[in-house]
């Protein structure tokens, strides 16, 4: 399972990658105001850097929502960096660009997924990934993780390449969980990576180890 983390924040970003274990990151517009990245240049030159500070796929979103808007957009996004990952809106525009950007051979990342009919287009359209929000689906009393399940059988069924991109997740819960189902990757906040470090016993189990190596020495 890659590990993906989803900020703009360029430090909690090399974090991640300095654990040894990240894949890639993904972005999207709120995330990116959330860092007080703000205009065109700014945002461009924000996703070199991240590009820099990392090995993997650096998911870009796109702002524009019809075809023509959505295809300019993603070829300049796309020019920016061999790790730019085009993100496109699950419309049926962001469906005819995806398919574009496919058979141009730049990599998508189809976004806001919420059901398994638009996960089915999305790898008829060639995406590279698609990603189903399960936190915002648990939010609103619909179980995300039944989702992943069933993107994974209908993917199975006929050997979609598309690779499952499971978003939104929140917590260590969701991770463990979109691993056993089998989800390709996970994309979550640093919280939702390093969370899966802890346990009390590893905790008190070195303090006892250190401190009956201390009384031997
Ligand atoms: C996915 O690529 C999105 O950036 C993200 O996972 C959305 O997560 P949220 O529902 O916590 O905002």
């Amino acid at each position: 399972m890659k590990f993906f983390i989803d900020t703009a924040n360029l430090e909690q970003i090399k974090e991640a990658q300095a654990l040894g274990i990240l894949d890639g990151v993904t972005t999207n517009p709120s995330l990116m105001a959330k860092e007080g990245i703000t205009g065109q240049d700014n945002i461009l030159k924000h996703y070199v850097d991240i590009c820099s500070a990392v090995t993997g796929d650096v998911s870009a979103e796109v702002i524009a929502t019809d075809y023509e808007g959505i295809v300019q957009e993603g070829d300049a996004l796309a020019a920016l960096h061999p790790q730019i990952v085009v993100k496109v809106p699950m419309i049926k525009d962001g469906i005819k660009a995806i398919r574009y950007f496919s058979d141009k051979g730049i990599k998508t990342n189809c976004t806001l997924v919420f059901s398994a009919g638009q996960a089915l287009l999305a790898a008829k359209a060639g995406a590279t990934y698609v990603s189903p929000f399960i936190g915002r689906l648990d939010d609103i009393s619909t179980d995300g993780l039944n989702l992943i399940d069933e993107i994974r059988v209908i993917y199975d069924n006929y050997d979609f390449n598309t690779q499952i991109l499971a978003a939104s997740v929140r917590h260590t819960m969701h991770v463990l969980e979109c691993a056993k189902i089998g989800a390709d990757v996970m994309t979550g906040p640093l919280s939702s990576i390093v969370g899966l470090l802890k346990h009390p016993l590893t905790d008190s189990g070195l303090a006892q180890f250190l401190a009956d190596h201390k009384k031997g020495n």
